[in-house]
């Protein structure tokens, strides 16, 4: 008789911890299923307040996995109505941060007012435009909106359909 009742017992622990398994499982596959895809994820919209910015100061920020430079253009530097972003009274670059040669990071260099890529000594201007060596193309525009001060990445906004009508 003891051993038929430990017998249930140990039936009855086994079902319950095999349904404790089971609800654990299916959990986190409907967690799985609720959790946005890493294609929207990246999808996403970054906003940088722009004015905290100074002048000839480069901020890199990162969209999509990408580096992304803000430039505010002192007066020194050339303006380019094709590609500025005229937030206020200031012009500034908004530049995806890749060489157009084969990919590499460019690093800004305050004292000549360019950006140098180490890779194969390609050259841009303050506005991202190639100027030496292998680069076939200046420096991508991201889509961009722009809201008061803010900056807006990953937006289409009137500003960024302007700049590229024009290119
Ligand atoms: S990757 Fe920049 S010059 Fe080649």
């Amino acid at each position: 008789m003891a051993v038929k009742k430990s017998r249930r017992d140990f039936l009855g622990m086994a079902f319950g911890g095999f349904a404790a398994v089971g609800g654990v499982l299916t959990l986190g596959a409907m967690k799985q299923t609720w959790d946005p895809l890493p294609s929207v994820q990246a999808a996403g919209f970054v906003t940088v307040d722009l004015s905290p910015l100074q002048e000839g100061e480069l901020r890199t920020i990162t969209w999509r996995g990408k580096p992304i430079f803000l430039l505010k253009k002192t007066a020194e530097m050339k303006k380019n109505e094709n590609r500025d972003v005229v937030v206020g009274n200031a012009d500034y670059s908004v530049i995806i941060g890749l060489c157009t040669h084969l990919g590499c990071i460019p690093s800004w260099i305050p004292s000549t007012m360019q950006f140098k890529c180490a890779c194969h000594g390609g050259e841009f201007d303050a506005s991202g435009i190639n100027t030496f060596g292998p680069p076939p193309r200046p420096m991508d525009i991201p889509p961009f909106k722009i809201d008061g001060m803010t900056l807006v990445l990953g937006e289409e906004g009137s500003e960024y359909k302007k700049l590229v009508a024009k290119a």
